[in-house]
């Protein structure tokens, strides 16, 4: 479980984090590099097989585009993170995506922009600068830096493609009870899991809310093995969770090993 400070800072940072493309040159102060040291490890037991490492160069080299330029960063920052996973833990995929999401809301939270990058980075850039254990490998990455000040411009081809911002109605990705019967600030902790950000904004997760808790479960084809749909699920576990602690609806996520059904987040209160 997220601890209730942190779930504050991101409860505030979600409806302000977006992606940004295009960076001016400023470096990122050491105090705020130092706001997000602490969280490189993980904050909670469902972070255990992703850990995160600071990039301090090369990151014109590493962010290179997916086609083309397609999905580039057209101008990164001095400074990239590294999200690595250790393919060997069972829930690594949701395991990035819940660690990586928790540092780029407080990167966001402490004024940085960001943006996730799957596709848009040279693998071989990327390992030259990380050390990795054998069983580890980077599955995505994020620029660091300060938006610059046209940085509209650069965003343009993508949001034609990818339809930045627009998100599905909540109505079209939650079944079981009618809202009117969900418990209170359970709305708020979907619409927060509804808005997260997901490779070619591709939005791959259903939820299904019951009176002892919320599943979630993927939707679509995973046809990107560099960006799995079950990290995208991690992005709106991270969402959910830190929504739903910081208005005090407390419980927590639990895996479940289905192929399609992720993990049922249990309130504290249900009966077994
Ligand atoms: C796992 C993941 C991988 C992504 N990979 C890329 C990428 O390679 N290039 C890129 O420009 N954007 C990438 N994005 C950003 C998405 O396109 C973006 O999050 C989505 O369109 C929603 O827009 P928003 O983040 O501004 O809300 C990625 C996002 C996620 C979550």
């Amino acid at each position: 479980m997220i601890s209730g400070i942190l779930a504050s800072a991101w409860h505030e940072a979600i409806p302000r984090r977006h992606s940004t493309r295009n960076y001016d040159e400023r470096p990122v102060p050491d105090e705020l590099l130092n706001g997000l040291t602490p969280l490189l490890s993980g904050f909670a037991p469902l972070c255990e097989g992703a850990r995160a490492v600071i990039v301090a160069d090369g990151t014109p080299k590493i962010f290179t585009g997916i086609i083309g330029s397609f999905g580039k960063i057209t101008a990164p920052p001095p400074v990239a993170l590294a999200f690595v996973a250790d393919t060997s833990h069972p829930h690594y995929q949701v395991a990035t995506g819940y660690l990586g999401e928790g540092i780029i809301l407080q990167a966001t939270y402490l004024g940085l922009a960001t943006c996730w990058v799957s596709g848009g980075f040279s693998s071989a850039e990327a390992k030259s600068r990380v050390e990795l254990e054998p069983s580890e490998k980077v599955m995505a990455m994020t620029p660091l830096g300060f938006a610059a000040p046209d940085e509209t411009l650069g965003t343009k081809g993508i949001k034609a493609v990818t339809s930045a911002h627009k998100r599905k109605h909540l109505s079209s990705i939650v079944s079981g009870l009618p809202p009117k019967d969900w418990l209170p600030d359970c709305g708020e902790a979907l619409e927060a899991a509804r808005i997260a950000p997901s490779a070619m904004n591709r939005q791959p997760w259903r939820f299904d809310v019951d009176d002892k808790g919320v599943t979630i479960s993927t939707f679509g084809l995973d046809l990107f093995p560099r960006a799995p749909v079950k990290l995208d699920c991690g992005i709106a576990m991270l969402h959910f969770e830190a929504v739903a602690r910081a208005n005090g609806l407390h419980g927590q996520w639990r895996m479940t090993d289905g192929a399609s059904h992720v993990a049922e987040f249990i309130f504290a209160d249900a009966n077994p």
